[in-house]
């Protein structure tokens, strides 16, 4: 598939660029054509004569080398390839992108390409994590942008864990491939804006305790990961979960119930809306500031209120009512009935619904069997990944959007 694929591989300063070689050997042995650009910070972890020996050509450096200028320039370089390819992408690259910036040879080709661009994150954990390089991500993303990991996993540092390791070469070569066999009918969802509640939400008692429903957020996040695949624009508004942000995704990051339908409603209008949550019924009336004190009064009386049911506040809205409203149904008995009830009760279009009775080992694990209940009735699939879940979902979203019956 890769066979006479032009590709420019731009490799940024980080441990993980001697991955790269490798990346480079693996993609001249499908045929690709290669051409390298070294950053300057890259300099310091391969150097240009181990790339250009590996990748057969020249290496091209510096944007004021008047020899490369001459032979290719920075303009032909950028437009005479099929992809350009960032690896390893690190967070100063991917901000210098996001902000716009060319002041050396890889920005400038980045900022003037008109080809699709690949990026392959590779950082640590916490400059990943870091609120600058996730806003640099989100824009990206928004940008269109593709990205393929960072993976969790062991860091050069030792020790040092989570989620900032570079895609292996293999991964990077597949998602070169996945954007050439990428027309536009595999990317069902573009142009649309689909919006996405995921994990619990956090209702305080007092500063240290809160009130939450169990939810890992897996289903919801796997949800929004599939909606990117499609090509959607994605809004992921999650509460409190230990997992990476898919890369791309609009995150907008709540606390509690009442946090998460200003979100909700701040980030309308949507195409479709997937209410994956798991939405605290209720809140303590008036949390305390101080942190409660065991005492000899006993255990502390609270009075609790009901949260607003951002489901059915969007279902039923008038103005800006997304075309798809998609709610869940976590149940542990008469898990159809209850869907069913309560797509009638919450007004929404869908309910996905599934049993999460501690036996069937869906809550906080990876594969979910769901039955989706549509105002035409009901299918059951077969138990399958939260991931194969996500993707069969959109397929069905999308077949929905292009107007079949719903
Ligand atoms: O009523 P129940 O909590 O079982 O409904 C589940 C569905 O409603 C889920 O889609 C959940 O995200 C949504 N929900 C909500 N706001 C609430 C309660 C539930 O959006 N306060």
């Amino acid at each position: 598939m890769l066979k006479d694929k032009r590709i420019l591989l731009v490799i940024g300063g980080g441990i993980a660029a001697y991955k790269s070689l490798d990346l480079i050997r693996r993609l001249r042995e499908r045929g690709a054509k290669l051409r390298v650009v070294l950053t300057k910070a890259g300099h310091e972890f391969v150097t240009p004569l181990s790339v250009s020996a590996i990748a057969g050509e020249q290496v091209f450096t510096d944007l004021f080398d008047t020899r490369s200028e001459f032979d290719v320039g920075h303009i032909r370089l950028a437009r005479d390839t099929d992809i350009v390819v960032v690896a390893p992408a690190t967070a100063d690259l991917m901000a210098k992108i996001a902000g716009g910036h060319a002041d050396d040879l890889a920005s400038t080709v980045l900022l003037a390409t008109d080809k699709p661009i690949l990026l392959a994150p590779a950082m640590n954990p916490r400059m990943w994590d870091n609120k600058a390089t996730q806003r640099n991500a989100t824009q990206l993303g928004a940008d269109g942008l593709r990205f393929v990991g960072p993976n969790e996993g062991e860091m050069a540092e030792s020790g040092e864990g989570g989620v900032g390791r570079m895609a292996e070469p293999l991964e990077i070569v597949a998602a070169i491939e996945g954007l050439f066999a990428k027309p536009a009918a595999s990317r069902p969802l573009a142009g649309k804006h689909v919006l996405v509640t995921s994990g619990p939400t956090h209702e305080p008692i007092d500063p240290v305790r809160y009130i939450a429903n169990r939810s890992s957020g897996k289903q919801g996040h796997a949800i929004a990961a599939a909606a990117l695949s499609a090509g959607a624009d994605v809004t992921l508004i999650s509460g409190p979960v230990h997992l990476p942000d898919p890369a791309g995704a609009r995150m907008i990051k709540v606390e509690t119930a009442r946090e998460m339908l200003q979100a909700v409603e701040k980030s309308l209008p949507a195409d479709v809306a997937i209410f994956a949550a798991a939405v605290a019924d209720w809140s303590v009336a008036k949390p305390a500031a101080q942190k409660t004190k065991k005492d000899k009064s006993g255990a502390p009386q609270f009075s609790l209120v009901e949260n607003p049911d951002i489901l059915a506040t969007i279902a039923r809205r008038n103005a800006e009512r997304p075309g798809l409203v998609i709610g869940f149904a976590a149940e542990t008995e008469n898990v159809i009935e209850h869907a069913k009830e309560k797509l009638r009760r919450k007004g929404c279009d869908w309910i996905v619904a599934n049993d999460v009775s501690p036996q069937t080992g869906v809550m906080g694990g990876d594969r979910n069997a769901i039955h989706l209940v549509t105002g035409k009735g009901v299918e059951s699939w077969p138990q399958q990944t939260k991931t194969q879940v996500a993707q069969a979902l959109m397929a069905r979203i999308a077949t929905a959007l292009a107007g079949a019956p719903r």
